[in-house]
């Protein structure tokens, strides 16, 4: 079997550990060049929704390569480019939506939060130049997106280096008791405390993705944001690069709450990682007055409106209609959610099991009963995640969730095609790595 070299010419983000090569992918399956089998139960990062394998998407994507792989957008569309914009259009919920297409989740935030900024100032309010965050919430690791980030350990090394923004508080069941209303009026406080006058908008993620691992805000958060943001003319920015494109059931994340956005990103299931695509959608009235006050959307990007990252999402976007790949995220939801509190429910170290569709936390803890997180230099999820790795299951961890150092999650979130039995194969052997981590 090859193995990255952790000397080799390639560095990567978590540098002290060898990584197999990969081989191929088939469904909800992935195979290095030894053969070893894994399941991927969470698509890495939530990416994979449609699985792995799909010729339909690459051929999709190679039809469109060979007549024309790159165009600039300043000077061409594409056939693709134009039929997956009125296919979207169909399927997000702002009126006349309008869409800007990116290549990752950072780019498409940052593009959001300019946005944003110039959506004001077509409507002549041209002091809103703030953009409120929250905690314990990950948008980004460009210098901007990590502005309006709550991720502590991930801010720490460039504070100096961007221009911060206000945080509130993340609504976080597990950890507090506190009402949505309550959490929600603290974007009421900051709004008043910096001026109305001075902010354009609030970005948040309808439920929370890596930070706090599938934690969901209680019924009436939501409303009462949307509330607040009508309220003072602020614009509500949804972040649905992880919850978006029927992860948690729904095609997107505030659809739970029945909350409408004024803007929405997507990105990781978009073209379902065949190609990195991703989105800004925005109202059609919004973006009309912005070109008929502006004149051009200052912004940028060499590979936007990429031709082939079109072909690729279209693909995937009709994948998941015509399979109906939302409902079995739904319903197969309730079959993992079952599955996790049958298997792992009564683990001593299993604080809490939390999800919607095919999202899910599992927040580990020392101690069940006072809810005390292991200390980080423990090294818990990650230890957890190595485990399973080893034995042939991708999952996904995060460190921080309880006080922005330590608290471990572990993230479930396999390919939306996923069936019953492979969800029990899959908790079956999150089970045995679990066990076998954490001597119960
Ligand atoms: C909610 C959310 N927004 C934005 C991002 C950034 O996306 P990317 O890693 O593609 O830049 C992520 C990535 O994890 C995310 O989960």
């Amino acid at each position: 079997m090859h193995y990255s070299h952790p000397q080799g010419n390639v560095f990567y983000r978590t540098m002290n550990h060898p990584r197999p090569m990969i081989a191929r992918g088939e469904g909800i399956y992935l195979y290095d060049d030894s053969g070893k089998r894994y399941i991927d139960g969470s698509g890495g990062p939530l990416v994979v929704n449609v699985g792995h394998g799909r010729t339909e998407i690459v051929d999709a994507m190679m039809k469109q390569a060979q007549s024309a792989a790159y165009v600039h957008a300043i000077m061409f569309t594409s056939e693709p480019l134009e039929r997956y914009a009125a296919e979207l259009a169909k399927v997000v919920p702002l009126p006349e939506a309008r869409f800007y297409f990116l290549s990752s989740g950072s780019e498409v935030v940052e593009g959001a939060v300019k946005l944003a900024r110039q959506i004001q100032i077509a409507r002549g309010e041209v002091k809103r130049n703030i953009v409120l965050g929250r905690w314990n919430s990950y948008h980004g690791m460009t210098l901007g997106a990590l502005a309006v980030s709550g991720r502590p350990s991930l801010r720490a090394p460039y504070l100096d280096m961007f221009h911060d923004v206000p945080h509130i508080p993340t609504p976080y069941p597990y950890r507090s008791s506190a009402t949505g209303v309550e959490v929600a009026n603290r974007l009421e406080e900051a709004i008043l405390s910096y001026g109305a006058e001075n902010i354009a908008g609030f970005i948040a993620e309808p439920i929370s993705g890596a930070s706090l691992g599938a934690a969901a805000p209680p019924d009436d958060y939501w409303p009462r944001i949307r509330e607040i943001c009508d309220r003072y003319g602020v614009l509500l920015i949804a972040d649905e690069v992880l919850v978006g494109l029927g992860r948690t059931g729904k095609w997107w994340g505030l659809e739970h709450w029945n909350v409408t956005p004024d803007i929405m990103v997507a990105s990781k299931g978009t073209a379902s990682g065949y190609f990195p695509l991703g989105f800004i959608a925005a109202k059609g009235e919004d973006v009309e007055q912005l070109r008929r006050k502006l004149g051009d959307f200052n912004h940028g990007g060499t590979f936007s409106h990429h031709a082939v990252g079109a072909a690729a999402g279209l693909a995937t976007l009709q994948i998941l209609q015509r399979e109906r790949l939302i409902d079995n995220s739904a319903t197969m939801g309730l079959t993992l959610g079952e599955a996790l509190h049958a298997q792992i429910g009564e683990h001593p170290n299993v604080g809490d099991i939390r999800g919607r569709g095919l999202f899910w936390g599992i927040e580990l803890v020392k101690d069940r009963a006072t809810r005390e997180p292991f200390p980080a230099a423990e090294g818990v999820a990650r230890r957890v995640w190595k485990r399973a790795f080893d034995l042939g299951l991708v999952i996904y961890y995060s460190t921080g969730c309880a006080d922005g150092k330590d608290g471990d999650v572990i993230m479930l979130g396999p390919p939306l095609i996923i069936t019953a039995e492979q969800i029990d194969e899959m908790v079956r052997m999150f089970r045995e790595a679990l066990y076998a981590e954490l001597d119960a």
